[in-house]
């Protein structure tokens, strides 16, 4: 069986990174996204994947060609314009075999047996099987009622906070039979949530599975860097040879660095004297960290330089971004690629610098 991975997306709520880097390229613990998930198709026993891509696809194909994967196949079918989650799914029938397929949402870190979902849906009459999971808040979410049976009752992507009537939602992880493909109309935009799945439950042939596995949507800032967190105190995608103080070979702290675990730093990176790299932290290739400087449970793309005495804590820097000489970076900001803040500026809540953006020194005060 193959799977078809939904990566097409603008990843709109991760700008500004996602203007350089797309969402299924992002780091955790120095491993590109689309890493985890190709892991966890493996591991359910598919034989291959069809990337269903739109946005930025290119990095996301340069990646795998620098890797031989062992008998997993890997296609790309790129949209032109974009043709919504069902109508990406619609785009890669060329690549598939006519028979029943995984589909998942590119952006959501699972640790769910997928095999067992197939099982399930293999013992049922289902067109689909959807799987979901427990959240806080499921406004953000597709909302899914299911009855006692797992048969699905109702399926509201997005509900208003007065249309919750369960925590349930959905997980982005789903099996469907080559009819629902059949259904899907070719060449234009169609979305799975709002119009496959309302019209397979009002058939009575869609059903559920819950699991309880740890799950994670890496679409906002704050899920991704919790996501992070959470790969790198090894509670997901880890693996045998997992260290909790991931540092590279290539690189030597300088007197008086100190490097508290969990971290994650890549090769060629460079820490100075003084310097502290905070739990939970991951910091890209070439990333250059100052004198005194502190880095404290946030990600740092590659070759990001943190000068002499700058705070970056619980944020996200994008590749080649510069944080000047006692800056404070913090409260989940976000920068974009190649940005320069000047010396001094104070940014929190969740503030966010598009790339290139140069602020000149003690310009913004939180
Ligand atoms: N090929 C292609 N074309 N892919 C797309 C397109 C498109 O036009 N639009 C979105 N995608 C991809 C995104 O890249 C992402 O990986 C996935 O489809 C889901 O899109 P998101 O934009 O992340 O959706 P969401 O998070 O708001 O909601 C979806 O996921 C939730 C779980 O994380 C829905 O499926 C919800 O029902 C679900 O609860
Ligand atoms: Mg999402």
């Amino acid at each position: 069986m193959k799977a078809v991975v939904l990566v097409g997306g603008q990843g709109s709520r991760l700008r500004p990174i996602t203007y350089d880097v797309p969402k299924a390229m992002v780091p955790l613990r120095n491993e590109p996204f689309i890493n985890y998930m190709v892991n966890f198709l493996r591991a359910g026993g598919l034989e291959g994947v069809v990337l269903s891509m739109g946005y930025l696809p290119d990095p996301i194909q340069d990646y795998f060609e620098r890797w031989d994967m062992g008998g997993f196949s890997i296609d790309y079918a790129v949209e032109d314009h974009a043709l919504g989650t069902a109508g990406g799914i619609k785009n890669t029938e060329a690549y598939l075999d006519g028979g029943p397929i995984v589909v998942v949402n590119g952006d959501v870190l699972s640790g769910l047996k997928l095999g067992d979902v197939i099982a399930k849906h293999r013992e049922s009459d289902a067109l689909a099987t959807i799987t979901l999971t427990s959240v806080e808040d499921p406004t953000a979410y597709g909302l899914v009622e299911v009855d006692h049976d797992m048969l699905v009752h109702r399926f509201l992507e997005k509900p208003a906070a007065d249309e919750v009537t369960t925590n349930l939602v959905n997980a982005g992880i789903y099996v469907l039979e080559p009819e629902v493909l059949a259904m899907i109309p070719a060449g234009r935009e169609v979305s799975i949530e709002r119009e496959v799945f309302p019209y397979l439950q009002a058939e009575g042939r869609l059903r559920a599975y819950v699991s309880s596995s740890y799950w994670k949507d890496i679409g906002t800032p704050r899920s991704y860097l919790a996501a992070s967190h959470d790969v790198l105190s090894g509670v997901v995608g880890t693996r045998e040879d997992f260290d909790y103080l991931q540092v590279d070979q290539s690189v030597t702290p300088s007197k008086g660095v100190k490097l508290l675990p969990p971290v994650s730093v890549a090769e060629g990176c460079i820490l100075k004297g003084g310097a502290t790299i905070g739990g939970r932290s991951a910091l890209g290739r070439g990333c250059v960290i100052g004198e005194r400087a502190l880095v404290e449970g946030s990600i740092l793309l590659d070759e990001v330089e943190v000068e002499p005495g700058a705070v970056v804590r619980g944020s996200i820097i994008g590749p080649g971004a510069r944080v000047g000489q006692d800056a404070i970076v913090r409260g989940l900001s976000v920068l974009g690629a190649g940005c320069i803040i000047g010396e001094g500026n104070v940014l929190d809540q969740g503030v966010r610098i598009n790339p290139g953006v140069v602020l000149p020194p003690r310009s913004m005060n939180f």
